[in-house]
């Protein structure tokens, strides 16, 4: 059976680009294989947020992923910082892990450009980190989208590298979960990029959004003044729309409006109407579980602890093996 991990930043509510680009498969996954689900907080810590505010949003993102089909009977879903040989084995790993390669990294690079005032070595170091959640349960694939590739990467030199030092095949290559396909970016409605939670006002879809929420957003998404002769390829804001009409159209909605594009005859106000009105009938199921599993905040604690029991297990495994071939030896 191979093993599954998969982890989201608390740093706001899931939104589309969360769920296609790394949650979708889920249900399918952990019939499948042995999943583990986390919530990285430690990562969150990058950005300093308030006690208070970590916390729930802790809280929150456990709801949604139990809203979205996990079922922590099958998977284990747990908190990051409630394992703190994920934390030991990350200071192991960046004894090996370079200056030069982390600060090559795409992610690192542009956070530094955006955030002058806060280049901390937690954001420098972030690949090790990463590495260290996947490793810790030696895990074989990582449902990820885009932009997650490069860490992933990452996480394979630090493997390899490691098996290499100590001449061991201790941890497996970790590969992503839709290995051979291409990785998913859903775009935000802001006309360029992808959607993100830190991307700016009513760029992202969030799956805890209010139907007429989901309305607005669309309906102000960016779009241009339509084609002016046939057949003309379709601009990035215009191409962002359609990328996610397919992600929740029918096929024939889809085929309906790129003919309508093709013949210049496009009107973007109805493939809006229609883009909310398919976002809503996917999220507002999923929109009213999390509502329930929110208020329900002994089940939300009781599935925390479970998972940070299992999680624990197979994580303090992993560290005592570690320890063993790196020569931290018990007297
Ligand atoms: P995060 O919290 O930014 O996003 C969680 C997951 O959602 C995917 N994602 C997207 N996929 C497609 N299109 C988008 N617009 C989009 N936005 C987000 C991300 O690729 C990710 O899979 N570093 C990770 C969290 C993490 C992690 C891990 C993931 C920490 N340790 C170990 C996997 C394994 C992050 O910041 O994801």
């Amino acid at each position: 059976m191979e093993i599954v991990l998969s982890g989201i930043r608390p740093t706001g509510n899931l939104h589309l680009g969360n769920y296609f680009g790394a949650i979708k498969n889920f249900v399918k996954m952990q019939e499948e294989n042995q999943c583990f689900f986390f919530i990285a907080d430690y990562h969150s810590l990058t950005t300093h947020p308030k006690p208070g505010d970590l916390h729930g949003n802790v809280k929150q993102v456990l709801a949604e992923y139990l809203a979205t089909g996990l079922d922590p009977e099958k998977a284990t879903l747990y908190v990051q910082s409630d394992l703190p040989e994920i934390a030991e084995l990350y200071l192991i790993l960046n004894m090996n892990a370079y200056m030069g390669e982390l600060e090559r990294v795409t992610t690192f690079k542009e956070k530094a450009r955006k955030q002058p005032e806060n280049v901390n070595a937690g954001l420098l170091t972030y690949p090790s980190l990463m590495a260290a959640d996947i490793l810790i349960h030696k895990a074989h694939k990582v449902p990820v989208g885009k932009d997650q590739e490069q860490h992933l990467e990452m996480t394979r030199t630090f493997a390899r590298r490691f098996n290499r030092m100590y001449q061991e095949d201790f941890f497996p290559i970790p590969q992503a979960y839709n290995f051979g396909a291409d990785l998913v970016k859903v775009p935000g409605l802001d006309g360029s990029g992808k959607m993100g939670k830190s991307e700016g006002e009513g760029n992202a879809i969030f799956l805890v959004d209010d139907p007429s929420v989901i309305r607005k957003k669309v309906m102000r998404a960016v779009s241009d003044a339509g084609p002016s002769e046939p057949n003309q390829q379709k601009p990035e804001p215009i191409e962002n729309l359609f990328s996610l009409l397919k992600i929740v159209s029918a096929p024939e909605v889809v085929g309906f409006f790129d003919q309508q594009y093709n013949q210049c005859a496009i009107r973007y106000g109805d493939l809006k109407k229609q883009l909310a009105e398919d976002v809503i009938a996917f999220t507002d199921p999923i929109r009213k579980r999390i509502l329930e599993i929110a208020a329900d905040e002994a089940y939300i604690s009781k599935v925390a602890r479970l998972g940070a029991e299992k999680a624990r297990e197979s994580a303090a495994k992993t560290v005592k093996e570690v320890r063993e071939i790196i020569g931290f030896r018990p007297f």
